[in-house]
């Protein structure tokens, strides 16, 4: 039986790279997503099954009809949003607890109503798309000072990373959970400048998932060496 990743914020940028690299190496892939595909990207290939859903939202029933009780071998949380960055006094509050709901609140929701697919699975992953912004030990180090990153991203970024840990922890034996950073992507939320092709880091990321690695939690960058949390 082919193996099952769900896929959140599948659309567009890292999710839709995501959702080709899986099909094109023979998984059933389910797209969620709360926008259509842009149309200058073409359509999914067949074998994807799409779900509309906003992560800020109660996960749709539709997911689980979808799925039918399936084993979910890959639960790919990509789905993120950051803030325009601020000075301190202007920073509204705002953004940073929509950034937590799409960014942490998102990811639990889709674990909580997935678990028991994943439990069904042989030898399950959660990953969680994180960023090294969301780095306490590299932040409090000042290694990106020089970077314009808002509020809102860095703390929901580092919420999502305990998020992962604490996924770990509970599901110790049962379910791998890892938190990793696809490299600075030529996505519409790419640093000025950044060029990696999101191509290339749904690429590596499925080489990791195929390379069977045991360690949880894990914080990784891909193509690269493992981060400090
Ligand atoms: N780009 C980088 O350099 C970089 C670096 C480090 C980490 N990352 C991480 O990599 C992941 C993918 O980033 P990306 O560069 O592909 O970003 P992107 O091009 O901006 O795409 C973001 C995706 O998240 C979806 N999304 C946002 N809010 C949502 C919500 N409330 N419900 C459902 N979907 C929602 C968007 O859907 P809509 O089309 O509906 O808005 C879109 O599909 C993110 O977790 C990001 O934090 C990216």
């Amino acid at each position: 039986m082919k193996k099952l990743v769900v896929v959140t914020g599948a659309n567009r940028g890292l999710g839709l790279s995501l959702a080709d690299e899986f099909v094109e190496s023979g998984w059933s892939v389910v797209a969620v997503a709360r926008s259509p595909r842009p149309q200058s990207t073409g359509a999914y290939p067949r074998d994807v099954v799409t779900v509309r859903q906003d992560v800020r939202k109660d996960i749709a029933a539709e997911l689980l009809e979808v799925l039918n009780g399936l084993p979910v071998d890959l639960l790919i949380n990509n789905a993120a949003q950051g803030a325009p960055h601020g000075d301190l006094g202007s920073i509204p509050p705002e953004g940073i607890l929509n950034a937590v709901d799409v960014n942490v609140a998102g990811p639990l929701r889709l674990v909580q109503v997935l678990l028991p697919n994943l439990l069904a699975a042989p030898d399950p992953i959660i990953i969680n798309m994180t960023s090294r912004l969301g780095s306490l030990a590299a932040q409090a180090n000042g290694d990106f000072s020089h970077l314009s990153t808002s509020y809102a991203y860095k703390i929901s970024k580092a919420a999502q990373n305990m998020l992962t840990v604490s996924l770990a922890q509970d599901l110790r034996g049962r379910v791998r959970c890892w938190a990793v950073h696809p490299g600075k992507l030529a996505t519409d939320m790419g640093q000025p400048g950044a060029s990696k092709d999101p191509g290339v880091a749904a690429r590596q990321l499925r080489e990791l998932v195929d390379s069977g690695v045991r360690t949880s939690p894990r914080f990784c960058s891909l193509g690269e060496q493992d981060l400090h949390w």
